[in-house]
């Protein structure tokens, strides 16, 4: 029996890796620890909360007392760490926020493992999810490796920067038994709204105008989302410690003709009549110091450890879109707010 404790897991990406890891791997004890901020949503999660192998803690990775507690009760010989703000936009309109979360709180979960660990590291492992935002922006060529030189340009990808550069300093340091991924964009089903493929998705629902960014060109590499908790998965049993491997999905798209596809798809699945949708998309003011591409080489990780992404990509939006036709009442409850009293209901009532 292992304990494995996941931060972040009431997220988009938690949620989806809580669940893998729960059903996958019933001799473990998967502990959720999680703040609840917005865009934590418990009813993700509805499908294993009775799990016999499934514990939920509200907890602030900020908070040193709270953290200790829980960790001490707990004992866990593997934390895998994704909590954090994840959303550029907002981390552009409040950036302290973000160093609070991803800076601050990665450190000081760092320090409550040493002080429950001490030098005793046999059988442990602290795997910390990050993004391939940290690289930078790319022109029209090329790929970010692992070698790839850091050059975040927006406060969320400076904040997750300083959080790998802690992560890897406390196993130089420290020798704290450590292992790092860099993930490409992620998508499907529980993706918060304010993402462009939620929000386009919604916005289509509703016949409002979609925003898109500039020209619209900007391009990103976009992972189903349990592809991505599979290659946590491979890389927190298999990866070397000390490593960092970048995932993707290989799968490139300018946001304009990202757009178009999600019109198509929905304008099919609702019925309508094809190419209505296109009508919606409406060109905005550019986010500031926005990132031209971003393109992921994953071959360390193919070669090393044998992962690829599943899902071809039309076929994955196609999922997603359908997900949250199928699930109104998820959107609806998201988009009201409601979803945030479903802790007091479930585990205070
Ligand atoms: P998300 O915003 O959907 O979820 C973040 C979760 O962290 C929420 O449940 C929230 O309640 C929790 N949280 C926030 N602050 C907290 C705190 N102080 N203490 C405890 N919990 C707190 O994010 P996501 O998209 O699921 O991303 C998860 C991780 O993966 C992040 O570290 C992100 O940087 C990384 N990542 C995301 C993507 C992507 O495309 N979404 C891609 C690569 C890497
Ligand atoms: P987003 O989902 O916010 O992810 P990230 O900024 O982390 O890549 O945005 C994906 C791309 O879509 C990015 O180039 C910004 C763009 N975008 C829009 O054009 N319109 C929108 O309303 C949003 C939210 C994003």
């Amino acid at each position: 029996m292992q304990t494995i404790l996941i931060t972040g897991g009431a997220g988009f990406i938690g949620s989806h890796l809580v669940r893998h890891f729960v059903q996958k791997y019933p001799d473990y004890k998967i502990v959720n620890l999680d703040a609840l901020t917005y865009a934590g949503n418990l009813e993700n999660l509805r499908d294993v909360e009775h799990s016999p192998n499934y514990v939920f803690e509200k907890g602030d990775i900020t908070d040193t007392v709270g953290l200790k507690d829980i960790f001490e009760k707990h004992r866990p010989d593997g934390v895998i760490h994704l909590a954090a703000e994840s959303h550029v936009d907002r981390s552009i309109s409040n950036p302290m926020a973000f160093v609070e979360t991803n800076v601050m709180g990665t450190v000081n979960l760092l320090n409550t493992l040493r002080n429950l660990w001490g030098n005793d590291f046999a059988n442990k492992r602290f795997y910390h999810v990050s993004t391939d935002e940290v690289y930078g922006s790319l022109g029209e060529e090329g790929f970010f490796t692992e070698e790839t030189r850091y050059d975040p340009r927006s406060p969320y990808s400076a904040s997750k920067a300083a959080s790998d550069h802690f992560v890897r300093a406390y196993f130089h340091t420290y020798g704290l038994p450590v292992v790092l991924s860099n993930c490409s964009n992620n998508y499907g089903p529980n993706h918060f709204p304010e993402k462009l493929i939620p929000l386009v998705i919604k916005n289509i629902k509703e016949e409002k105008p979609l925003p898109v960014y500039g020209d619209g060109k900007y391009t990103r590499d976009w992972l189903w989302v349990k592809d991505h908790a599979e290659a946590i998965d491979t890389i927190f049993h298999g990866g070397r410690v000390g490593e960092t491997y970048n995932i993707g999905g290989n799968n490139e798209w300018k946001n304009i003709d990202l757009v178009e596809v999600l019109c198509d798809i929905m304008d099919e699945l609702l019925g309508r009549e094809p190419g209505s949708s296109r009508r919606l998309i409406t060109f905005v003011k550019d986010r500031p110091g926005h990132d031209r591409r971003y393109a992921i080489d994953a071959s360390k990780l193919k070669n090393e450890l044998g992962w690829q992404p599943s899902i071809h990509a039309e076929e994955g939006f196609r999922e997603t879109a359908k997900w949250y036709l199928e699930n109104e009442e998820w959107l609806l409850r998201v988009s009201s707010g409601e979803y945030q009293q479903y802790y007091e209901q479930q585990y205070e009532g």
